[in-house]
């Protein structure tokens, strides 16, 4: 008998085990089951935990939730984000009006759950998604759940949006540090204008942007390596951003305290987070880094520069690598010229860039191509259009912020600029009086071999100013293009002018795969050397001057100076030189080896 009481007696201990294990696993909280620190209850499935937690470095409590599955505490919603728990006190409990509520040890809310009605005998759950839900136990309806609350981290099945109609908006905050969860500078969310864009906010400016949503994609990410996020417009005029539910749960989007959003995948190997994307990759990421009118490469070196038909509003500045300044039109457009009372000359025209985040602040019209393009033309203050398929016409007035350079995806940009071909034949000899005075102080050459003759009165008008380059340019373009002008030009540069070849940009673009990295040979003082081959055949050395070089432009003077005089003795052949709106370039004969290279890299 003593023997069978005491097997009942442990039959019963460890019952009660059971019981209490089943209980401390329960995914639901009721008033009857409240959880104090540190007790917590675990999501059917045992994805998530919800309960107590301390961040690092601090000794404050807060209510959260985290995956329950891995080795790091990771924590993704916070419930009293802004009002921690000063000690281990606390309880989740429902009230009597069956609302949802965080007390302290003084039975004091420290936080509650935002009803709009209260519902007795309500009771909340911890869904395997890692959403806590407030459920009203008549109707089994959701009245209130964390994901409308999230904090700094996106999960499959959550949603950032916009309501447009009410304004409402649901974004993830950052946390202010590593040890505090309070709200950080940071902010995602959508914006609902015509053209959805996702923003990261840094204290209220923008910070990052992903460019218009066109359907499929945001074209201002480049898509070698899709994020996955997709923008859904329901029926109800919300926004919503979320992204394609995949295999993985251990898998989110994480806002971090630096105002990168990063998608991380939980590597069960290393027992670490992988970061396979992130909204900042490079500096170009940063909204608006090269300023109004300049454009951003992370390819290229220095990233920013001007927009073709742009030129930096404070030179000294953006050599010295400070872009906020931004740039300026270097020629005014028709349309200004003319409202300045000055003569009309031609219509401005499109300077077409490829594969570009297309700025911010862009207008939407549901026009064909051909419509946007005019459309754009018949407005004075329209600085740029674009068209893609899935956007449609989108243009820009005023200043163009934003805009980057991408080596793959992105959408074409059309720049308007002011069509600077002459017009008239007192034009032409104004030019000739210059180039005559011009001329004879001056010793070199190189040209822009855009369309002829006719083009250069641009350089002359805009440049002389500047710099005697180009006005020499038009003395040898004259010579090439104008049978009628050649013995005048010749005549007065006979003795320094020489015979070099002309290379447009367009022509070294394609001769060295659009100044590939791959075809880079080096960095020299002034800038990057590139090997090329033209279509000919010929092999080719092309240096291209940085634009950060002050003295650039002088030197590369000095240079065709000094190595068209060179030239004779064979020591290394220039082939030719290349001036285009900001590029300077010099083309020589590629030969590998040292001694070019020592001189070429000086
Ligand atoms: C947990 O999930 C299983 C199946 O996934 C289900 O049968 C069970 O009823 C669930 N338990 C609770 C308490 O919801
Ligand atoms: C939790 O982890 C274990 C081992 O790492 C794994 O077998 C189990 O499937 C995981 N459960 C969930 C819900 O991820
Ligand atoms: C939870 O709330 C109920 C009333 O809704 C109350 O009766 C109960 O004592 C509370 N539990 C704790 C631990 O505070
Ligand atoms: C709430 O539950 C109590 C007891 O379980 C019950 O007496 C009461 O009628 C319920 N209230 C509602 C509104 O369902
Ligand atoms: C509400 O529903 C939950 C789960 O269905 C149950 O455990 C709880 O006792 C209910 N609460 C009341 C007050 O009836
Ligand atoms: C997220 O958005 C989709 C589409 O608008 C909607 O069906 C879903 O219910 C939303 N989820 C949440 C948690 O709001
Ligand atoms: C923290 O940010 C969220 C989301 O923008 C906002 O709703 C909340 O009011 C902020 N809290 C404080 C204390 O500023
Ligand atoms: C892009 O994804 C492929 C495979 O999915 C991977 O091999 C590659 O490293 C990724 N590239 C970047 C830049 O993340
Ligand atoms: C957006 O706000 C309107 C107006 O209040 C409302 O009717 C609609 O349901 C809201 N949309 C969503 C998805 O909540
Ligand atoms: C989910 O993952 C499993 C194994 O990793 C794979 O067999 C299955 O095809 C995946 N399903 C989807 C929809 O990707
Ligand atoms: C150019 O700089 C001047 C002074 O530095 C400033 O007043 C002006 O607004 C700038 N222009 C543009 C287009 O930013
Ligand atoms: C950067 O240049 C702008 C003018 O373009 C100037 O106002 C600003 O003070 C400069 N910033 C720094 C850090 O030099």
């Amino acid at each position: 008998m003593g023997l069978v009481r005491k097997n009942n007696l442990l039959f019963v201990f460890i019952l009660c085990c059971i019981c209490l294990e089943s209980d401390s696993a329960t995914d639901t909280i009721t008033s009857f089951q409240p959880i104090s620190d540190p007790g917590y209850i675990i999501s059917n499935g045992s994805s998530f935990r919800l309960g107590f937690f301390s961040p690092v470095d601090s000794t404050s409590r807060y209510l959260g939730i985290w995956y329950n599955n891995i080795s790091v505490t990771n924590v993704v919603w916070v419930a009293n984000r802004d009002k921690p728990l000063q000690d281990s006190s606390g309880v989740l409990n429902i009230s009597a009006d069956g609302l949802l509520v965080l007390l302290n040890g003084q039975k004091e809310v420290i936080w509650s759950a935002e009803v709009t009605t209260s519902v007795p005998n309500s009771s909340a759950q911890l869904l395997d998604t890692g959403n806590l839900v407030l459920i009203k136990n008549t109707t089994k309806t959701i009245i209130w759940q964390s994901f409308q609350l999230p904090c700094d981290t996106l999960l499959p099945m959550m949603n950032i949006s916009t309501n447009l109609t009410t304004g409402n908006k649901v974004q993830l905050t950052s946390w202010k540090s590593l040890s505090d969860p309070s709200n950080g500078s940071f902010l995602v969310g959508i914006q609902p204008l015509d053209l959805r864009q996702v923003f990261i906010w840094k204290d209220g400016s923008s910070y990052w942007r992903s460019g218009p949503w066109n359907g499929q994609v945001f074209t201002g990410i480049q898509t070698t390596n899709n994020s996955g996020l997709s923008l859904v417009n329901d029926k109800e005029r919300t926004a919503s951003l979320s992204f394609s539910d995949v295999n993985n749960s251990l898998l989110h989007f994480h806002l971090n305290t630096q105002g990168s959003m990063e998608q991380r995948s939980w590597d069960h190997v290393k027992g670490d987070w992988e970061v396979m994307w992130a909204t900042l990759q490079s500096d170009c990421d940063v909204y608006g880094k090269c300023g109004a009118f300049g454009i951003c490469n992370s390819q290229s070196s220095p990233i920013c520069s001007c927009l073709i038909g742009f030129e930096p509003n404070n030179t000294e500045e953006w050599n010295r690598g400070n872009w906020t300044g931004g740039c300026v039109r270097s020629t005014p457009l028709q349309c200004e010229r003319v409202a300045a009372g000055g003569e009309a000359g031609k219509m401005d025209w499109f300077q077409t860039m490829n594969m570009i985040k297309v700025p911010d602040f862009a207008d939407f019209s549901s026009v064909s191509e051909a419509d946007c393009k005019q459309q754009c033309l018949q407005n004075c203050s329209c600085t740029a259009y674009a068209f893609d398929s899935g956007t449609g016409c989108m243009s820009w007035t005023g200043r163009l912020i934003d805009a980057q350079k991408f080596s793959s995806s992105g959408v074409d940009l059309n720049v308007r600029v002011a069509n600077t071909k002459l017009e008239t034949k007192q034009d032409v000899k104004k030019i000739v009086t210059i180039t005559v005075i011009v001329g004879t102080v001056s010793s070199a050459i190189c040209t822009y071999c855009g369309g002829g003759w006719l083009n250069f009165k641009v350089n002359i008008l805009t440049k002389i100013r500047k710099n005697f380059c180009y006005t020499l340019e038009i003395t040898h373009e004259c010579s090439v293009n104008q049978q009628g002008k050649r013995k005048e030009s010749d005549n007065l540069n006979q003795a320094e002018v020489q015979e070099l070849p002309l290379f447009t940009f367009e022509k070294l673009e394609s001769a060295t795969n659009n100044f590939h990295l791959s075809h880079k040979l080096g960095q020299g003082g002034f800038g990057p050397v590139y090997r090329g081959k033209l279509s000919d055949g010929q092999e080719i050395a092309v240096k291209r001057l940085s634009r950060t070089s002050a003295q650039g432009l002088e030197e590369f003077m000095n240079e065709v100076v000094v190595i068209s005089k060179l030239q004779h003795r064979n020591l290394v052949r220039l082939l030719g030189c290349c001036v285009e709106g900001e590029e300077r370039m010099l083309i020589y004969e590629y030969m590998p080896n040292k001694s070019l290279d020592a001189f070429l890299f000086g």
